[in-house]
């Protein structure tokens, strides 16, 4: 039976050590794709040569153009530019939608049946461009923000309480920026609460840390940003669509109703497996927690309306 395939569209930090990661892993045959030439195959080369010291037999490969990307399962988009100085927000959405627009066409072109994981920024307004652009149906085009951003809230919370991260979970909902909504009355550890482990003020602050993760990382860096947590987080909703387990982790999803909201991909816990987005996971939410989403939902519904028809 061959190995799945993974394609992994822009070779830079964040492309490059998912494909690290996915390929090290023995989880699938792995195509990098890039804009500059040389650059994918460069890095291709350069993890293909590491396997016999990691002790893997998974391929990777790179190319500048989509037909060694036929046939793939996952199309994992990592393209896109960052902001450089002198360009507003609303530039960057727009040179970013065209990337994701030109190589989402071409991807799915290629692999009309792959699962698409949109990383590019920004994330929720990219989503829907990466639908429009493959025609997928909803359970097939899912962003990656939440684990990173609930990766980071159990970090927080596990350093504040001294406790190991893997009994540490956290919920985080809503968009991935300013406005996104963790949830710390299921945020536990071993099943406990935190707002029974710390106290109000702590919570807020850790909350705050959270919803400030990725500049916090950016403002240390000074150039570039955060790439080995994002690409951690890449990796375990790949290894869960290949593996068909069914993880229920937060995701950027198309919500027809959802959580009180229609026609935009906000993040909320969803069953990923081998079909893609397979459910929603909808709990109640109290007033408060329900305004804070539909903020969060404004935000990407502002964005969204700036994009070309
Ligand atoms: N969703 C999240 O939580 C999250 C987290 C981290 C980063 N990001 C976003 O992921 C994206 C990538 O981040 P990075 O740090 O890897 O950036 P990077 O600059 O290191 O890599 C981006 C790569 O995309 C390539 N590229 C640009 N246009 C292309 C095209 N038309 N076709 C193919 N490749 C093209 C560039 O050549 C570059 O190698 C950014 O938009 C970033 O904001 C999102």
């Amino acid at each position: 039976m061959p190995r799945n395939k993974v394609t992994v569209i822009g070779a830079g930090n964040v492309g490059a050590t998912a494909a690290q990661r996915i390929a090290e892993a023995g989880l699938a045959d792995v195509v990098l794709v890039d804009i500059v030439e040389g650059l994918p195959q460069g890095k291709g080369l350069d993890l293909a040569e590491a396997a016999p010291v990691v002790g893997h037999d998974a391929r990777i490969t790179g190319a500048n153009d989509y037909a060694a990307t036929a046939g793939s399962d996952i199309v994992v988009v990592t393209s896109g530019l960052a902001r450089q100085p002198g360009m507003s927000r609303d530039d960057l959405l727009l040179k970013n939608a065209g990337i994701v627009r030109s190589v989402v066409q071409q991807a799915a072109k290629h692999s009309p049946k792959a699962i698409l994981i949109v990383v590019t920024n920004p994330l929720d307004a990219m989503c829907h461009v990466a639908m429009t652009a493959s025609g997928f149906p909803r359970q097939r085009v899912i962003g990656m923000a939440g684990v990173l951003d609930s990766a980071r809230f159990r970090t927080f919370i596990a350093q504040e309480l001294g406790v190991s991260v893997e009994d540490t979970h956290a919920f985080v909902l809503g968009g991935h920026g300013d406005t996104m909504v963790p949830l710390a009355r299921y945020s536990t550890v071993a099943g406990i609460p935190i707002t029974e482990l710390m106290s109000a003020e702590r919570v807020a602050a850790l909350e705050d840390r959270t919803r400030n993760g990725g500049a916090e990382v950016v403002a240390l860096l000074k150039t570039g940003s955060a790439y080995y947590a994002p690409a951690a987080a890449v990796f375990e909703m790949v290894e869960s669509i290949l593996l068909d387990r069914k993880r229920v982790l937060p995701c950027a999803v198309l919500l027809k109703g959802e959580y009180r909201t229609k026609g935009l991909f906000v993040g909320v816990p969803v069953v990923l497996g081998a079909k893609g987005m397979e459910r929603i996971v909808e709990i109640k939410l109290t007033t408060t927690e329900q305004a804070a989403f539909d903020r969060s939902a404004g935000a990407v519904r502002e964005l969204v309306e700036k994009l070309p028809a």
